[in-house]
């Protein structure tokens, strides 16, 4: 099929309203949030409907025409942008985004796929409920690309991930076909739980058009204190003093190094770093009840830190005593992203070990990235509470543009962390996916039976490769 073919039967199908064919016009959807990777399509196509999106899937499969999930293209492992085959199209679910139903009294809401996540976080407080998913992105990123990637963020120390807050999807079959899975039940033992099957799956099993999602009581108190420490160490057995203090109240528990402190401040606007001097390493808490008044929690937390500042394992902190200094104190966390893009070319890992394991985890690469890339600086952020560090390798821009194999050079350093992490029982993905990045790790990490039976799975469900090509799944095409 020609792409002025493809073009004209997403015009017929979803309408001229709703496809983009113009290279200025598609240009934002074919790079990914980062600029680090870009894509060729026919069109971009922005589906209204379920059944929109069954009759496009259904023609396409037919058709052999590949087709590209898109939710708010905020993926940092090249999973949003379509391959540069060029005869696929982008499916767009931005005007899915209606909120169906909120209901306090089932503690549930069902929602649309493509619904801006902070909209969702909105909706929920606005009827005095919590839907506890938190991440920097969540201003742009959608429910639908939540789900399919499965995504972590900042709570989920205390709520989980995406995975464990949903009660049940609408998804489309490549060939067409719509599951409605849309229950709002906390239990439903009845066979395989499908679901499951598509949370985490990026796109390459279906298109998820719906989800019911579980809400929580809105917090009437929190506490947020950010805390300076000289080394990991410290930071980790603070956490789990911590995790072990307030059961079911601590729901944040962030690590910071004073490299990647320095680059959100560096690269911000209207940020104020809270320490007279910024101490090596930070832990950002957050604590949230539902019962009592943010005072007291904040004083149960200055008790619970006591010990450790007379044992000067805390060498300094800031307690945020309202909203705006609790917002401030998270602007300089979510920042990060945006912040080491603007300060040089970072090569960003998602590993996760055993959270105790991440002082040894930190030693040891800082000592394999002195050996072998001696001018890669080492920034450190992420959700120290669930064992998952973003450990990034900062070159200037001026150094990354004279190396001659980037993707050499990006392959060897990757697997030398992943391969520590791995020593560790850890992981070398663990709350962004695959994409289209991380495929060649799948071979080298995953189990080989765990590999074929995701292949079985894939052929299951996608027999002829239609959803995502190329991502997740190593030799998955057809
Ligand atoms: P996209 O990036 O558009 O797509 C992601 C994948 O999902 C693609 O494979 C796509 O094909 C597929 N997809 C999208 N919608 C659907 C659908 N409806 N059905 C089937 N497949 C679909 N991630 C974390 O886990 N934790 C973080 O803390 C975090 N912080 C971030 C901070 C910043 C500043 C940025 C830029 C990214 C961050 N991310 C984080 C990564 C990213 O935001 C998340 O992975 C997010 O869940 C992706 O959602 P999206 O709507 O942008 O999806
Ligand atoms: C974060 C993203 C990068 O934790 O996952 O900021
Ligand atoms: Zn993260």
């Amino acid at each position: 099929m020609n792409q002025e073919g493809i073009i004209e039967t997403m015009v017929e199908l979803a309408g001229r309203a709703n496809v983009l064919a113009d290279a200025n016009d598609m240009a934002p959807h074919l790079i990914d949030w980062r600029k680090r990777h870009t894509g060729v399509a026919a069109c971009v196509v922005f589906a209204r409907s379920v059944e929109q999106v069954s009759k496009i899937l259904a023609w396409c499969n037919g058709a052999g025409v590949k087709v590209f999930p898109q939710g708010g293209n905020t993926s940092v492992c090249g999973g949003s942008v379509p391959d540069k085959s060029g005869n696929s199209i982008m499916l767009n679910l931005a005007k899915m985004n209606r909120i169906e139903e909120v209901n306090a009294r089932n503690n549930s809401m069902t929602v649309e796929a493509g619904c801006i996540l902070a909209d969702l976080q909105d909706a929920a407080f606005a009827a005095d409920r919590l839907f506890p998913l938190t991440l920097g992105a969540e201003g742009s990123c959608q429910i639908g690309g939540n789900l399919a990637t499965n995504a972590g963020g900042t709570n989920v120390v205390r709520f989980g991930n995406t995975r464990d807050l949903v009660l049940g999807l609408e998804v489309v079959l490549p060939d067409g076909r719509v599951w409605n899975g849309l229950r709002t039940l906390r239990k439903n033992n009845s066979g395989y739980d499908l679901k499951n099957l598509f949370v985490g799956a990026e796109g390459t099993l279906g298109i998820i058009t719906r989800a019911s999602l579980k809400l929580f009581p809105k917090p009437r108190a929190m506490a947020t204190a950010m805390l300076g420490l000289d080394t990991v160490e410290a930071a980790v057995s603070e956490g789990l003093k911590l995790q072990a203090a307030f059961p079911g109240e601590l729901v944040g528990l962030e690590l910071i190094s004073q490299s990647e402190f320095d680059i959100s401040l560096r690269h911000g606007t209207n940020m104020r770093n809270p320490f007279a001097k910024t101490p090596k390493w930070m832990v950002l808490v957050e604590l949230a009840a539902a019962t009592g008044g943010s005072e007291a929690l904040a004083d149960r937390l200055t008790d619970s830190l006591q010990p450790s500042f007379e044992d000067a394992l805390i060498t300094d902190a800031v307690i945020a005593s309202n909203e705006q200094q609790r917002a401030d104190l998270w602007r300089i966390r979510h920042h990060v992203t945006e912040a080491n893009g603007a300060e040089g070319m970072g090569l960003t890992h998602d590993i996760a070990v055993p959270t105790y394991r991440i002082p040894d985890f930190v030693e040891r690469a800082g000592a394999a990235l002195a050996e072998h890339y001696p001018q890669a600086v080492p920034v450190i952020v992420g959700h120290m509470g669930d064992g998952n560090l973003h450990y990034i390798a900062m070159f200037t821009h001026e150094y990354w543009r004279a190396v001659e194999d980037k993707s050499g050079v990006q392959l060897k350093l990757s697997h030398l962390l992943y391969d520590i992490a791995a020593d560790m029982g850890g992981t070398f993905s663990a709350e962004h996916g695959i994409g289209a990045l991380h495929v060649p790790e799948m071979s080298v990490y995953k189990d080989a039976t765990e590999i074929d039976m995701m292949r079985q799975i894939k052929a299951i469900f996608d027999p002829r490769d239609t959803m995502n090509p190329g991502r997740v799944v190593p030799g998955a095409s057809a």
